[in-house]
């Protein structure tokens, strides 16, 4: 049970934090309610200052997720500045949507290295760090509904969010041993900047709404609870899992 300090003397990194409706800003204004020392880092610096400014205990960090250096040089940072780094969100992401035969090798590439690698040298990166510092942590990645089945128009998306959901289950046993749990989540349709500019909200919002069990679009608050629940002490004996929060459409 979350108890309204769960997060208390934690450092938390969340990647693709910048925008103020995003689900990134909604998981660091709920950890800093809860106590943590947060880190929002995108590559939209303007907006990324503007929204940390906003919440008391967060800070900004620029951070492109395919960059190597970058990751290794934010993480160290971190530590060096806060002293440790307990939970790490991968949240950052692209959605570039359309058919396989009209598909672009560019967009692929792009998607893949954003959503897949940038994930991968997230978790490498923060890992290292909650190792060296011998004191667990916890690690969520965002997948999506369309990584537990076959979203249409979704090739590159699909498949990056499919690879994130097999790299927690493989993390998630490789790190158990340093107490260190690894889960994805899976949000449904989310009402973001991401799903209005994918172009996907004009004439499908309604047909979007119909589809979903429980009656509306998800707010970056729905997600932000169920990540907060597995990056908290009450998860403790949860790793390797994958959480839907999708109004009941998938399954
Ligand atoms: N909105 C939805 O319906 C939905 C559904 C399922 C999954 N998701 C996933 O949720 C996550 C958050 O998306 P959102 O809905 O909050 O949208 P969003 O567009 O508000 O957030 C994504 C953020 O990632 C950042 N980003 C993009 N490329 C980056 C890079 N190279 N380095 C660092 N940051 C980068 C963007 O600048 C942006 O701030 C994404 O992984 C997305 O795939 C969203």
């Amino acid at each position: 049970m979350t108890t309204g300090n769960e997060l208390a003397g934690r450092v938390a990194l969340i990647t693709g934090g910048a925008r103020e409706r995003g689900q990134g800003a909604a998981e660091g204004r709920l950890f800093a309610a809860h106590g943590a020392k947060v880190i929002l880092a995108d590559v939209l610096d303007e907006e990324g200052e503007r929204t940390a400014g906003g919440i008391d205990g967060a800070e900004y960090a620029h951070l492109d997720v395919t960059s190597e250096a970058g990751w290794d040089a934010l993480v160290a940072d971190v530590v060096a500045r806060h002293g440790r780094l307990d939970v790490l969100v991968n949240n950052a992401g692209i959605a570039v949507m359309g058919q396989l035969v009209k598909a672009s090798a560019e967009d692929w590439d792009r998607t893949i290295a954003i959503n897949q690698t940038g994930v991968f040298l997230g978790m490498r990166a923060g890992a290292r760090a909650m190792i060296a510092a011998g004191n667990g942590g916890a690690i969520v990645n965002i997948s999506s509904i369309a990584g537990l089945n076959g979203l249409f128009g979704s090739m590159a998306y699909g498949a990056s969010k499919w690879a994130v959901r097999g790299m927690t289950k493989i993390a998630a046993k490789e790190l158990g041993k340093h107490h260190i749990r690894v889960n994805s989540v899976h949000p449904g349709y989310i009402e973001t900047d991401m799903l209005a500019q994918g172009g996907v909200v004009d004439g499908f919002r309604d047909k979007m709404i119909r589809s979903v069990p429980t009656g509306r679009l998800g707010q970056p608050t729905d997600i932000a609870n169920m990540v907060l629940f597995l990056v908290s002490d009450a998860a403790d004996y949860v790793t390797g899992q994958e959480f839907v929060v999708d109004g009941g459409v998938h399954g």
